[in-house]
């Protein structure tokens, strides 16, 4: 656990995205979204746990168009901020998917390692379409190219926390993107 005497605030070095500006990117991605599927009746958001649960509240909310929701829950970190490259289904959909639009909801691509096995996985299940929308992309950091069909920012190389991101399971509820205090780090002992 990260010495919890103190206040999350203070943890901060920089708001890399504020509040105002995520709303009004998602709402864009939301448009974008409800237009690109008009045409069908049938769309199913898959929420990757626990990072994209913030991002998919307010998505969810800003589509137009009929849709239900389900949960994956993958884990590819530990308390770690590099991927270890070995990517965890820890929970799995309830349903079957065959014939399905589906739309994956993502908060971050880095490596890449974490869609690409997903995309592997959910395709081998026969969706009618898999596409994929990611709140935030580091393009420098990629290993694996993924097909990411809507992306709310591209960031640079740095490792941010907030708005469903965590490190070391903390900072997920700050309502905006912010890049941590390096002192935070060293209180990592792994
Ligand atoms: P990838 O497999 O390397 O693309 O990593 C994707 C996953 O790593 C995301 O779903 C996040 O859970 C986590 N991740 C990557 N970069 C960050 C970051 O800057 N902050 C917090 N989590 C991150
Ligand atoms: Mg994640």
């Amino acid at each position: 656990m990260i010495n919890s005497s103190h206040n999350l605030h203070d943890d901060i070095a920089d708001i890399l995205i504020d509040e105002k500006t995520l709303q009004a990117r998602i709402r864009e991605l939301a448009h974008r979204i409800t237009d690109d599927y008009r045409h069908t009746d049938d769309l199913l958001l898959i929420c990757v746990l626990k990072g994209a649960f913030m991002f998919l509240a307010d998505l969810t909310r800003d589509l137009e168009r009929p849709h239900e929701l389900d949960f994956m829950g993958v884990s590819s970190y530990g308390a770690s901020t590099e991927s270890s490259g070995v990517v965890r289904i820890v929970l799995d959909l309830n349903q079957d998917i065959g014939g399905r639009n589906v739309l994956i909801v993502e908060d971050i691509i880095d490596s890449g390692r974490t869609l690409d096995y997903l995309r592997r996985i959910l395709l081998a299940r026969s969706p009618a379409s898999l596409r994929i929308v990611s709140l935030l992309d580091k393009p420098d950091r990629r290993e694996v190219d993924v097909p990411v069909d809507y992306t709310g920012f591209h960031i640079p190389n740095e490792f941010v926390v907030g708005y469903g991101l965590d490190f070391g399971e903390i900072y997920r509820n700050l309502p905006f993107i912010a890049i941590l205090k390096s002192e935070v780090f060293a209180h990592l002992n792994t």
